[in-house]
């Protein structure tokens, strides 16, 4: 299965960050903001990833990941020059696809919670059509909204509603089959003038393709994009990391875990970064590794 982070949009509602740099380099508490939709790929099991981007802002990005050797991954890059929308990503994505299955993620979204890697790992595995979450929310006209009959399958997806006809939010995570690039060709604009993705998510139910899997109340979904919701991004990850004593979204830790780089590698990692506590982490839990943790039951917690 292929990965797209989509991680390009102006990010106006992030003004002043957002005049010079990338709303998804902007840091949620220790690391950029990318981290955390790029770690949710690679639990899934998905090496194989295309970062779009602003035009300007790719070569930053790149100075970031390179090709995501390092982290056992093979990332490419690809512009979007305007924000057409979400969809346009399947666009510009159509030969890094080329007939797999593909799995998007938006590069403004967090998610945490036990049990969300083997959750991802499962659907990626026996995935047909396409999946999308559902997760409760106190405000659901923000977002993507689905409702379900009472028999909990999806019945209607509309895309930030004035009434919304559940609190049930669509989170900014979602796995395609190969249709998806066809699907897109014959998307025309809303009439906010953005290619949707909520229209492709109709495209697949109304072919009864649609599945909805439901992000139970353990799980923790944060979309990053106000100044707001940033900064209680920020203070979600320190409270967590806190009590805790791991690190959320620690792509070096992650490759690790999966198996994607050895632990020599990942203390080489970290001890490019051995300066800062995150680097001191990282080099900490590939020795800790290194001597026999229990992988499986840590990777839960990633
Ligand atoms: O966060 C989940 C929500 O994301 C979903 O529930 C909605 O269905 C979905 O439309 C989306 O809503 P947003 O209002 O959050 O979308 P936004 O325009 O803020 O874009 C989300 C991210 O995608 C953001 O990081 C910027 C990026 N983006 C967006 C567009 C429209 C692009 O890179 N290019 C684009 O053309």
């Amino acid at each position: 299965m292929k990965g797209i982070i989509l991680a390009g949009g102006n990010g106006t509602r992030l003004q002043p960050l957002t005049f010079v740099s990338s709303k998804q380099l902007a840091p949620v508490y220790d690391k950029p903001m990318i981290y955390y939709p790029l770690s949710m790929l690679m639990l899934a099991g998905i090496r194989d990833i295309l970062i779009i981007t602003r035009p300007t802002e790719l070569p930053l990005f790149r100075a970031l990941f390179g090709d995501g050797r390092q982290l056992g991954l093979r990332i490419d890059y690809a512009e979007q020059d305007e924000p057409r929308g979400i969809a346009d990503a399947f666009r510009i994505g159509a030969d890094h696809i080329r007939g797999e299955q593909c799995a998007l993620v938006l590069g403004d979204n967090l998610f945490h919670g036990s049990n969300l890697p083997s959750l991802l790992r499962r659907t990626a595995l026996k995935m047909g059509g396409c999946v999308l979450f559902g997760h409760e929310v106190a405000d659901p006209h923000r977002f993507g909204v689905a409702e379900v009959d009472a028999r909990g399958k999806l019945v209607s997806i509309e895309e930030k509603p004035s009434r919304p006809r559940s609190n049930l939010a669509i989170p900014g995570m979602y796995f395609f089959d190969a249709q998806v690039t066809d699907i897109t060709k014959n998307l025309t604009p809303s009439p906010r003038g953005e290619l949707e993705i909520t229209d492709v998510l109709q495209a697949y139910l109304d072919r009864e393709a649609a599945e909805l899997v439901w992000l139970g109340r353990g799980v923790t979904w944060l979309d990053t994009g106000t100044h707001e919701t940033l900064l209680e991004a920020s203070t979600f990850v320190r409270d967590t990391q806190r009590r805790q004593g791991t690190r959320l979204g620690c792509v070096e830790e992650i490759a690790m875990y999966m198996g994607y780089i050895a632990p020599d590698d990942c203390h080489a990692l970290g001890a490019e970064m051995s300066s800062s506590p995150y680097g001191q982490y990282v080099m900490e839990r590939a020795r800790s590794f290194s001597t026999g943790m229990p992988p499986t039951a840590l990777s839960e917690n990633l």
